[in-house]
C-alpha cells in the first residue's frame, strides 16, 4: 500500500469524525433526558387531579350534614349491603412496578453521544489498522527495502570505469564494483550462491553502511579502497576488511541479472560481510589512503 493511499484513508477518517462531532455538538440541548415524563403520564396525572378535586368538593358538602344524618345513612347502607357490593365491583388495583431504565429507551442525546464515541473508536481503529498494514506491506519494486533496478550490466560496467573503479546506486544505497574473474574460485568457497550469481557476471553489490557503527562508507580514489571517515575502517575494492575497528567486511545485497541484461538489486536482503582476514582478491592499496586507519 502506497503512502498516498494511507494518507487518503487517514484524511477520510478524520473528515468523517469531524462531521459527526460537528453535527452532534451543533444540536440544540433541549433534548429531553430519560427522566422526562411521557405524554401518557401527563394525561393520567391531569385526570387524577380532576378526581381529587371532585372528591374534595364532595367531602366539603358532606361536612354540612349532621352526624345523625350520616349515621342513619351508614346504617341504611349496611343493611342493604349496597356499599359492600360497590366495593366488590371495584376492579383490583395493580401494584406499580418501576420501569426498567434500559426498557424506557434511549434519548436522542444519548444516541448521538454513543454514536460519536462508536464512530470515533471505529475511525481510529481503522486508521491504526491501515497504518499498520501499510508499514508491513512489501514495498515491491523501485524503492530501498525492495528490488531496485540498477540498469543494464554493460552500462554499469562502463559506469564503474568512468567512476574510477566505483559505481554508486543511490536508490539502493549501494556501491557496485567489479569482481575479478581470477578470484572467483576462492570466492566460491566463501560467499553464498545468492551473491555468486552477480559475482560470476563480474560485479559485486556492497551496502554503503559501515558494519562498524553505520556511517556511509565513501570510496577512496587514490588507494582504490573504501575508507570510512568516521573511525577509519578500510576495505578493499570488493568490500573485504583491511583495517580499522569494523567487525567484518562490508555487507552485501544479492542481485539478479535478467536475460535482457538488466541488473536488479534486492535490497530487502542483507548478507553480512565476510570475516576479518578474508582477502579473495589480494588487492593492496594502490596509492595514499584517505583516512588514517591502522593496519
Ligand atoms: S562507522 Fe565506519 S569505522 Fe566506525
Amino acid at each position: 500500500m502506497s503512502a498516498a493511499a494511507i494518507i487518503a484513508i487517514a484524511v477520510g477518517a478524520v473528515v468523517v469524525l469531524a462531521a459527526v462531532s460537528f453535527f452532534t455538538l451543533a444540536r440544540r440541548s433541549d433534548v429531553r433526558g430519560a427522566g422526562a415524563l411521557s405524554g401518557e403520564t401527563l394525561t393520567r396525572d391531569k385526570a387524577h387531579r380532576k378526581d381529587s378535586r371532585a372528591f374534595e368538593a364532595t367531602a366539603t358538602s358532606g361536612a354540612t350534614r349532621s352526624a345523625a344524618e350520616a349515621e342513619a345513612e351508614g346504617t341504611a347502607s349496611r343493611g342493604t349491603g349496597t356499599a359492600l357490593a360497590k366495593v366488590e365491583d371495584e376492579p383490583a388495583l395493580v401494584p406499580w412496578v418501576a420501569p426498567d431504565p434500559e426498557a424506557i429507551g434511549v434519548s436522542r442525546r444519548q444516541f448521538f453521544n454513543r454514536a460519536t464515541v462508536t464512530l470515533m473508536t471505529a475511525g481510529l481503529g481503522t486508521f491504526a489498522a491501515a497504518a499498520f498494514v501499510g508499514f508491513l506491506w512489501p514495498t515491491g519494486t523501485g524503492g530501498f527495502g525492495g528490488s531496485v533496478p540498477a540498469g543494464k550490466l554493460a552500462n554499469i560496467k562502463a559506469g564503474i570505469n568512468q567512476g574510477g573503479g566505483f559505481f554508486y546506486v543511490p536508490e539502493a544505497r549501494s556501491w557496485i564494483t567489479e569482481y575479478p574473474s581470477e578470484a572467483l574460485p576462492l570466492a566460491a568457497t566463501i560467499y553464498p550462491d545468492s551473491l555468486l550469481k552477480a559475482m560470476n557476471q563480474g560485479i559485486v553489490v556492497l551496502s554503503q553502511k559501515c558494519p562498524h557503527l553505520g556511517c556511509r562508507v565513501p570510496e577512496c580514489a587514490t588507494s582504490q579502497w573504501f575508507e570510512c571517515q568516521c573511525h577509519g575502517s578500510q576495505y578493499n575494492r570488493v568490500g573485504e576488511k583491511k583495517a580499522g575497528p569494523a567487525p567484518r567486511g562490508m555487507d552485501r545485497h544479492p542481485a539478479d541479472i535478467t536475460p535482457g541484461g538488466d541488473v536488479v538489486i534486492n535490497t530487502g536482503i542483507v548478507v553480512p560481510g565476510p570475516a576479518i582476514g578474508v582477502n579473495t582478491t589480494g588487492q593492496e592499496a594502490e596509492g595514499p589512503h584517505c583516512t588514517s586507519g591502522s593496519h
